[in-house]
């Protein structure tokens, strides 16, 4: 007997009949939809998950594997559609797995979508909030200014890229509240980096909550920025995470002097009480096996559905 469906759109009925599923392998599950990029080096996916989207919250991650062999890596839920059945990845290609998922197109299929995965996102209810994104991580703290948004927290969004052409996510932030970009060569926005930006916005008062969501040496001089106005300061840790399910230890951070690990605990901690150092350290222990995976990688893998 088959199971019910949400309404999916036309491009899945080719693997459903009239909206009923069949007896379908699991790889058709993760069907990407949608393609679009973003900037120089991040796409977004939008693929069909209908029960991560479904059941998802603000600050988690899955753990995907764009086919066969392939390497596990962790990436945010940066948006979803509970009706349609789908969510987006922002994929930033640095790698050989991230280059791999970008090469795919729309009817490909991921292999493996593990997830939702990691504590949701600590969210106030009422106040203002300031939401930080660097990069990639602009669109990682997009799901956080949106629930904000939705539960009535008034949001500034301070996001930024190297120029113009890096700045990802201001529409959808605009949508959530006020957003002030930067860019390091002033090409758009405000020119320089969002802690010059977020240091005047922490002046002008009234900033209950600060989320802040990029590369490690921005997390750190963001934390170090909001320490003297003692305002709670959320960062999410972006660890090596091998399985995700906080049985490996390779994600493990120090938070407060306690070992944590980001995939069970995390990935978001207290910002002025994480050990960057250890962080920024444990990041390069793979780099000689990436440079030589990343070199002998074509960027295309070569199992389609
Ligand atoms: P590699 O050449 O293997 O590595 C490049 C760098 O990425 C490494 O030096 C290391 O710092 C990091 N890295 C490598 N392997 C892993 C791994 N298994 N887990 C984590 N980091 C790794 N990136 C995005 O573009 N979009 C996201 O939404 C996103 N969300 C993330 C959420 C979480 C909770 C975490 C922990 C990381 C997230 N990342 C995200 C980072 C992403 O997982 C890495 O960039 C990716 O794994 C790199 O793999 P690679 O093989 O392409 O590159
Ligand atoms: Fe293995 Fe967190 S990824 S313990
Ligand atoms: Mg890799």
């Amino acid at each position: 007997m088959g199971l019910a469906l949400p309404p999916l759109p036309k491009s899945h009925y080719r693997c459903f009949a009239a909206g009923v599923a069949l007896l379908v392998p699991t790889h058709f599950m993760h069907t990407i939809l949608a393609k679009k990029q973003l900037s120089p080096n991040v796409t977004r996916l939008d693929l069909l998950a209908p029960r991560i989207a479904e059941i998802k919250q603000p600050g988690q991650f899955v753990m995907v594997r764009a086919c066969e062999g392939a390497e596990r890596i962790p990436l945010t839920i940066a948006d979803s559609d509970p009706i349609q059945g789908t969510i987006a990845l922002v994929i930033q290609a640095v790698g050989k797995a991230t280059r791999e998922l970008v090469a795919l197109e729309v009817c490909d299929a991921i292999r493996d979508v593990s997830g939702p995965l990691g504590h949701p996102t600590e969210l106030i209810s009422s106040g203002r909030a300031l939401c930080i994104g660097g990069g990639v991580g602009t669109a990682v703290v997009h799901p956080i200014a949106k629930a904000l948004h939705a539960r009535g927290v008034h949001v500034t969004s301070v996001i930024g890229g190297r120029s113009k052409e890096w700045v990802i996510f201001e529409e959808e932030l605009r949508k959530c509240g006020d957003v002030i970009v930067c860019t390091d060569d002033g090409s758009y926005g405000r020119k320089g980096f969002v802690t010059d930006a977020a240091k005047d916005v922490l002046e002008a008062g009234g900033i209950d909550i600060v989320y802040v969501v990029g590369p490690v040496p921005m997390m750190r001089a963001c934390a170090n920025l909001t320490r003297p106005f003692n305002i709670h300061t959320i960062v999410s840790l972006n660890p090596v995470m091998i399985d995700g399910t906080g049985m490996c230890g390779g994600c493990r951070v120090a938070v407060g002097g306690e070992t944590k690990f980001a995939c069970v605990d995390g990935p978001e901690f207290d910002g002025h009480k994480v050990d960057f150092d250890l962080l920024a350290d444990r990041l390069q222990t793979y780099r000689e096996f990436e440079q030589r995976a990343n070199a002998c990688a074509d960027g295309k893998c070569n199992i389609r559905r």
